[in-house]
C-alpha cells in the first residue's frame, strides 16, 4: 500500500539514491494498483505529466496508453520531443493528436483573457476524451498532481485535478504515482528514470501555451512569430549560460505594428517583447539583467530570422506591478 499523504517525517529525496527507493516502491505498488487492466495518460511533456508517463512505462509498459494533445500552442520542438522520447525512446503506446486546426479555429478572433483559456481548456478536456473513449478497457486515469497541488486545493486555492472535468460517464480510478512529491522531488525522480535534463529542469509553462503570449485575437501568423522568438531566446539563453539560471523567460508579440526600416524600404510590423524573471513563488517576481551584448544578439537575430518583426522591446516591469504573463 502507498501513502496517500506525505508522512510528517518523510525525508526529503535530494539525491538519485534517494529517488530510486521510491521509484522502487512506487513501481510495486502501481503494479499492485493496477494490475493487468489499462491506464490512460494525459501526457502534455511538461515536468509532471512526464515523469508518470516514465515510472508508469517502467512499472506496466503497453498497458498505459499516453495521448498527447497538441493544441498549437506548444513551443517549437514540444510536440516532436514527446514523441521521440517516450514513443521512440522508450517504446510507449503513445497517441498523438495534433488539433492545431480545431483549437485556432475556436479561438479565431476571441480576444477576452478568460475567456480563450476557458476555449483552450474545455477544448482540451473534449479533444481527449474523444480519444479515451476510442479506446477499449480503460479503467485507470494517471495524473501528474503533486503535493502543493494538493495542499493549495484543500485550502481553496486551486482545483488540482489536472485532467479534471471529462464528462460524467467517464469513471476511471486514479493513479498519482508522484502525488506526495514537491517539484524539486518529482525533478530527480525524473532522471532516475532516464528523462532528458532539459525535460526535467524546464521552466514552467501555462497551460493555454503560446496562446497568452499572443494577446488579444489569436491569428497563425502572429502564433508563429510568438513560437519562433521563444524558440531563439531559449537557444540563447541556453548558449549563454542562462538555462536552468533564470526561473521564466519567454516572448511576447502583442497586436499592433509600428513602423520599421528594412533593405531601404518602409516595413510596418510587430514587436516582439521579451520576457525573464525570477522568483520563488511566482506571487512577486524580479526582472533578470540581461547582459547588454546579449540583448543585442537577441535583437539583431530576432528581427532578422522572424518574419513580421521590425522591433524588439525588454519588459523591465517587476510582479507587482504586472503579472509574469500577458493576460
Ligand atoms: P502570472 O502571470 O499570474 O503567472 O504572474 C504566475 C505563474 O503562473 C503561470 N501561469 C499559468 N499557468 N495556466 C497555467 O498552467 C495558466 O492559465 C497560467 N497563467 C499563468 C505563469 O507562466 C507563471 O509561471
Amino acid at each position: 500500500m502507498v501513502n496517500d499523504r506525505r508522512p510528517d517525517d518523510m525525508v526529503r529525496i535530494t539525491n538519485k539514491e534517494l529517488a530510486q527507493a521510491f521509484i522502487d516502491e512506487q513501481i510495486a505498488a502501481l503494479r499492485e494498483q493496477i494490475g493487468n487492466k489499462k491506464v490512460l495518460l494525459a501526457l502534455s511533456g511538461g515536468v509532471d505529466s512526464s515523469v508518470v508517463a516514465a515510472m508508469l512505462i517502467k512499472a506496466v509498459g503497453q498497458q498505459l496508453v499516453c495521448v498527447h494533445v497538441n493544441h498549437g500552442l506548444l513551443r517549437k520542438g514540444e510536440p516532436e520531443q514527446v514523441i521521440e522520447v517516450f514513443r521512440n525512446q522508450m517504446k510507449a503506446n503513445l497517441v498523438y493528436v495534433d488539433a492545431t486546426d480545431r483549437f485556432l479555429d475556436k479561438l479565431a478572433g476571441v480576444t477576452d483573457p478568460e475567456t480563450k483559456r476557458k476555449i483552450i481548456g474545455g477544448e482540451f478536456i473534449e479533444v481527449f476524451a474523444e480519444e479515451a473513449r476510442k479506446l477499449d478497457g480503460i479503467e485507470f486515469l494517471a495524473q501528474g498532481t503533486i503535493w502543493p497541488d494538493i495542499l493549495e486545493s484543500e485550502k481553496g486555492i486551486k482545483a488540482h485535478h489536472n485532467a479534471g472535468g471529462l464528462p460524467e460517464d467517464m469513471k476511471f480510478e486514479l493513479v498519482e504515482p508522484v502525488k506526495i512529491l514537491f517539484k524539486d522531488e518529482v525533478r530527480i525522480v525524473g532522471e532516475c528514470l532516464g528523462l532528458p535534463a532539459n525535460m526535467v529542469y524546464r521552466q514552467p509553462f501555462p497551460g493555454p501555451g503560446l496562446g497568452v503570449r499572443c494577446p488579444g485575437a489569436i491569428t497563425r501568423d502572429r502564433l508563429e512569430a510568438v513560437r519562433e522568438a521563444d524558440a531563439i531566446l531559449r537557444e540563447e539563453f541556453a548558449r549563454h549560460g542562462l538555462e536552468g539560471k533564470v526561473w521564466q523567460y519567454f516572448t511576447v508579440v502583442p497586436d499592433f505594428k509600428s513602423t520599421g526600416i528594412r533593405d531601404g524600404k518602409r516595413t510596418f510590423e510587430w514587436p516582439v517583447i521579451i520576457r525573464a524573471v525570477n522568483t520563488q513563488d511566482a506571487m512577486t517576481a524580479e526582472v533578470e539583467n540581461i547582459p547588454f551584448d546579449l540583448m543585442q544578439l537577441l535583437v539583431k537575430r530576432i528581427t532578422s530570422e522572424v518574419k513580421g518583426v521590425n522591433r524588439v522591446l525588454y519588459d523591465f516591469t517587476p510582479k507587482p506591478s504586472a503579472t509574469i504573463e500577458y493576460e
